[in-house]
This record gives structure tokens, sequence and C-alpha cells, in this order.
């Protein structure tokens, strides 16, 4: 792909700041951390349209409650379409994490992602917004 060069105006205190975070965050130059922080937006932007996209959904629960884990069997079916796999791990004798991965309309996965989230009994639960790579060709 063509490379095209800008500059770029920006208070030298701010500059300070975010020389600082791109080293914290391994960064060997200015251009490629920008360039992250365009994806990113842009994949934020995905999100909050009507297009496909890609992520996943982690969270963990006591698998003891066994009406929590029926409810999430059936929240998981009623969304089968977006559901592409989920992985289950025992992290110890009660706890257990699952990770869903997700790829369809944004808005679904979003539905998802609330209607579990409001299941009684999860211990924490999140969401990785991630993209079907199309917005960033
Ligand atoms: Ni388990």
């Amino acid at each position: 792909m063509k490379l095209v060069r800008f500059g770029v105006s920006i208070e030298e205190g701010l500059l300070k700041k975010f020389d600082r975070l791109l080293h914290k965050q391994k960064y060997n130059n200015r251009s490629e951390a920008l360039r992250d922080m365009i994806r990113a937006a842009l994949v934020k932007e995905e999100w909050s349209m009507e297009v496909r996209i890609a992520g996943g959904i982690a969270y963990v629960y006591d698998h003891h409650q066994r009406q929590l884990v029926n409810k999430l069997l059936d929240v998981q079916h009623s969304f089968h379409d977006i559901i592409v796999s989920s992985q289950h791990v025992h992290l110890d004798h009660d706890n257990c994490i699952e990770i869903v991965m997700v790829k369809g309309l944004a808005k679904k996965v979003s539905d998802l992602f609330y209607q579990l989230k409001a299941i009684k009994g999860i211990k924490h639960i999140d969401i990785i917004k991630s993209t079907t790579g199309k917005i960033l060709e």
C-alpha cells in the first residue's frame, strides 16, 4: 500500500505525554502508534454502525448455580447464528471461564453481551470489540 506523509501540529506538553505513552507501550516510532490509534478509532466507529463485526465475550461464573448454567445455555442458543465457537475452562472447584467468539451485526453482538451481563451470578464479563478486517483494507 502507498504510504503518505503528513504534518501534525500539536501542543508541546501533549506531545511529551504522547511520547511517554508510546515508550510505555513499546512503540518504536510515532507513525506506528498513530496508525494503530486510527485503526482503533475506525473499529470503534464500525461497532456503532449496522455492519458485520467480529469479536469475543468472556465471562466468569460459579457453575454450582444450576439455574445460571441453564440460563447461559438458553441465551447462547438464541444467538446461535452469531456465535462461532465457545471455549470453557474450569478455573478451580467452583469457577468457570467461558470465551465466546462472535461474528455478526454489531447490534446483535451487543444484545448478546447485555443479555449475558444481565444474568444473575455472572461474576465478571467483558467484550472484545474487534473487526472482520474489511474496514482496515
Ligand atoms: Ni467449568
